[in-house]
């Protein structure tokens, strides 16, 4: 490698930054490895559909009757009844009129955001959203201004002091975040996009399955009148699959397919992905497993601070982070809990902002109440024998 690259890999590592990969026998929530069970605290698999029965069922059918991929962008060659099929149901879920796959949730945010942007437009972003916004936010090449995390008030402040600039006016958040499990304030954000004639974009990745009725989503607790303009989504976490998606208006939908370039220029989902997303999305709608989720984190939450693990006062939602700070300790605790069978991902900067470093745990319909129990007092032991 270049020596270039060598100083700067090195750099990560002195800085206690450096990542790596690791093979392991399973991707499921909670697997056997060497004869011990290991709980998986790190996957988004959050109602544990990647392996349902009906899940895999309907992945097996959609390889069988359309093979393994979908062989070129849709603009090429069309799409398959499956994916019409599946962003049907995805925009009914959600409650627009329309919904566009992508490759995935990066994918989705990382081309709407450009094809949305132009020249003199004005975008406001949550402190603390997704990399993949921000990435559509820099390939948009537009200057953004962030409103400080969940802060409607500050949103507003923002909006008014650009109450004359001509252009398109766009808000983006997450309605639950991913390293902190918090939830935005929609409502009140929302408000302000209308007041100020903004358009609403809300990234729903870790709440769709979750929340809502019919898992749909926090944004279909909203009154129709604050309904964002744009709900992006993946398939890759709740859903149990891989692909992204965005939910809106018909016109809006067409508009994204001439101008949205990680949509054009991109092989459709291959079919298993749309099979199997499709049929844990019924399985979604029809049971709402995400409330039996909540009721779980709820009772996690509840254990760890018992345990006097520094969690967030609240559960807001199935995503638990326990502050660390310092990321040495936040990699050395992860390593320690391994050595337990339980698999809990150190989150770092960039992922977080320097100095906030945390332990981030996510509940999964794989843990019973029981594992739930073992993991936070094996997590109150380990705590104390990592020192800061
Ligand atoms: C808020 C948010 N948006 C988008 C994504 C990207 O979704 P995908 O994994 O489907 O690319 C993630 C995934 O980590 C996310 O947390």
């Amino acid at each position: 490698m270049h020596a270039l690259l060598q100083e700067r890999l090195e750099a990560l590592r002195a800085a206690g930054l450096h990542r790596r990969l690791r093979c392991l026998p399973s991707a499921a929530g909670r697997f056997v490895e060497h004869g011990r069970t290991v709980l998986n605290f790190s996957s988004n698999d959050y109602l544990d559909l990647s392996h349902h029965p009906e899940v895999r069922a309907a992945a097996r059918r959609a390889v069988d009757e359309y093979g393994a991929g979908a062989t070129a962008s849709r603009l090429m060659s069309g799409h398959l009844p499956l994916h019409a099929e599946l962003e049907a149901e995805l925009a009914g879920w959600c409650g627009h009129e329309a919904a566009l796959l992508f490759g995935s949730g990066f994918l989705a945010n990382a081309g709407i955001l450009p094809a949305l942007l132009r020249p003199g437009d004005r975008v406001y972003a949550d402190k603390l959203v997704h990399a993949s916004v921000i990435e559509g936010l820099r390939l948009a090449d537009v200057p953004f201004k962030r409103f400080r995390h969940n802060d409607a008030g500050h949103l507003a402040r923002l909006l008014t002091e650009d109450a004359d600039a001509a252009g398109l006016r766009l808000v983006v958040t997450e309605s639950v975040f991913s390293m902190d499990g918090d939830q935005a304030p929609l409502a009140a954000l929302a408000e302000a996009c209308r007041r100020h004639g903004a358009l609403f974009m809300v990234d729903e990745a870790h709440a769709l399955g979750v929340f809502g009725p019919e898992g749909g989503g926090l944004c279909r607790l909203l009154p129709e009148s604050l309904r964002p303009d744009l709900t992006v989504g993946t398939l890759g976490k709740a859903l149990g699959s891989y692909g992204g998606f965005c939910a809106c208006s018909a016109k809006l939908r067409d508009y994204l397919i001439n101008t949205a370039r990680t949509f054009i220029f991109s092989t459709a989902l291959p079919p298993a992905s749309a099979g199997a997303a499709l049929q844990a999305l019924r399985l979604c709608r029809r049971d709402e497993p995400g409330r039996e989720l909540l009721r779980r984190a709820s009772r996690f939450h509840a254990a760890l601070r018992a345990a006097g693990l520094p969690v967030p006062a609240e559960a807001a939602s199935q995503i638990l982070p326990i502050a660390v700070g310092d990321n040495v300790r936040a990699v050395a605790l992860a390593e320690k809990l391994r050595g337990h069978d339980l698999l809990v991902t150190a989150i770092r900067p960039p992922t977080v902002p320097p100095g906030t470093a945390r332990l981030r745990l996510s509940v999964t319909l794989a843990h019973a109440d029981a594992d739930l129990d073992h993991a936070a007092e094996v997590l109150a032991r380990c705590q104390h024998e990592v020192q800061p």
